[in-house]
């Protein structure tokens, strides 16, 4: 791949810096007591900013959150993180129906997307994708990062804390700092359960479970949680029955899908 590539008729920095950052992805979850300076703050939220969005309707918006006191809530809404009172910023990702509403009322239109599954979707995806601004342009800037779907365990917490109006919902967070211990990188799946050629081929799953569930129980050996489970009945625990989801609900108390 070239090192310098033409964009805009300038030359820009290697792409392939790019491609080797996201290699290089991982969470962090130690932070150094060190500010994050207000140049770079702003960097990074108009990474974000310039974002695309389904329609350009850029019905996301981003409550930047540095208060102490308030990250400290934060880190108890989640479920107790603590790096979330320890890292200096705290990213809220929010879907936003309010500021296009604003738009369709003053084209005379009634929103309705809101309402439908398809806005909660286009709402997630749109947040992905600036959360995903978010963390390129941070760890771009020599920082580290963890994303906080946690914020979700108590949305309604969140919005009052936030004071978030009716057609906005907190989708998901992001911790930005100065990394004090970087983790190894953590074990993907193998790449051909995620990279089907044409069509998706369901028969290669079981195996690269299998594989894989070995290779996280080493991984967590290795990085000193011997306790660590398999991949596949960490997702059994989180992502089947337990303890009811409080997500429908505060989306419907805030006017989505009603
Ligand atoms: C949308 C989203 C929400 C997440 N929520 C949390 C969270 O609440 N707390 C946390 O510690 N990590 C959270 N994570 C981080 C994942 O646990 C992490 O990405 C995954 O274990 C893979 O590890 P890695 O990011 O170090 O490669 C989240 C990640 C994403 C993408």
């Amino acid at each position: 791949m070239p090192a310098k590539v033409a964009y805009s008729g300038r030359e820009v920095t290697v792409m392939n810096d790019i491609i080797e950052l996201l290699e290089e992805h991982r969470s962090v979850r130690a932070y150094e007591d060190r500010d994050v300076s207000d140049e770079m703050l702003d960097a990074i939220v108009r990474a974000a900013w310039r974002a695309p969005s389904s329609y350009n309707a850029q019905e996301v918006s981003v409550v930047v959150v540095r208060d102490p006191e308030r990250r400290r809530r934060i880190a108890e809404i989640a479920g107790g993180q603590p790096w979330i009172a320890q890292a200096p910023v705290f990213f809220a990702v929010v879907i936003d129906y309010h500021k296009t509403a604003v738009g369709v009322g003053m084209a005379e239109g009634e929103q309705r997307i809101h309402r439908e599954l398809e806005g909660v979707i286009m709402g997630a995806v749109d947040a992905g994708i600036a959360l995903e601004a978010l963390m390129v342009a941070a760890r771009g800037l020599g920082l580290a990062i963890v994303p906080i779907g946690g914020i979700r365990r108590d949305p309604q917490a969140m919005i009052d804390l936030l004071e978030l109006p009716p057609l906005t919902f907190p989708v998901v967070g992001l911790c930005v700092g100065h990394a004090a211990v970087v983790n190894p990188l953590k074990p993907r799946m193998a790449l051909p359960s995620f990279r089907h050629e044409e069509v998706y081929r369901a028969e290669r799953i079981p195996a690269a479970i299998e594989a894989y569930d070995r290779e996280i129980v080493a991984h967590w050996r290795r990085v000193g949680r011997p306790g660590g489970e398999a991949w596949s009945r960490n997702m059994a625990a989180y992502l089947g029955a337990g303890e009811p989801r409080p997500v429908g609900e505060a989306l419907r108390r805030q006017g989505f899908l009603a």
